[in-house]
């Protein structure tokens, strides 16, 4: 895999169908760091399975999702009830948690 400069997560020509229906289609994107994105679109268009592609959770798509090396992802799950108890920075937290026990047993931390 070849490094990015500048960027965290990039797409190249992400299609998904299922079926005969085509989701979406050549999908090209470059997420840079120090930006924050949001993804918008219509109920049922595609945001929740887009972003399982980006975080591996399903992998039946072409095309490739390339996390630049170094990098991590942390990822909380569309939960409208699941947080209500905790503040967003405690929520914010526990998504890096799982990532950041790989990295510290990666880095023999722990
Ligand atoms: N495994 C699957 N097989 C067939 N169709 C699917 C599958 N998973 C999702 N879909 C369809 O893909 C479309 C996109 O669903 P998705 O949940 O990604 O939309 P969304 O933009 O996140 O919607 P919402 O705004 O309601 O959260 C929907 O029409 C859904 O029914
Ligand atoms: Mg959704």
């Amino acid at each position: 895999m070849q490094r990015q400069e500048n960027q965290l997560i990039s797409t190249s020509n992400v299609t998904l169908k299922f079926g005969e229906r085509i989701l979406f289609k050549d999908v090209n994107l470059k997420f840079s760091p120090g930006n924050c994105y949001g993804l918008i679109g219509a109920n049922g268009s595609g945001k929740s399975t887009f972003l399982k592609i980006l975080s591996n959770e399903i992998d039946n798509h072409e095309g490739d999702v390339i996390i630049t090396p170094g990098e991590r992802m942390a990822v909380l799950k569309q939960d409208h009830f699941e947080f209500d108890e905790h503040t967003v920075m405690h929520t914010v937290i526990m998504g890096i948690r799982s990532s950041m026990i790989s990295w510290l047993k990666k880095m023999q931390f722990i």
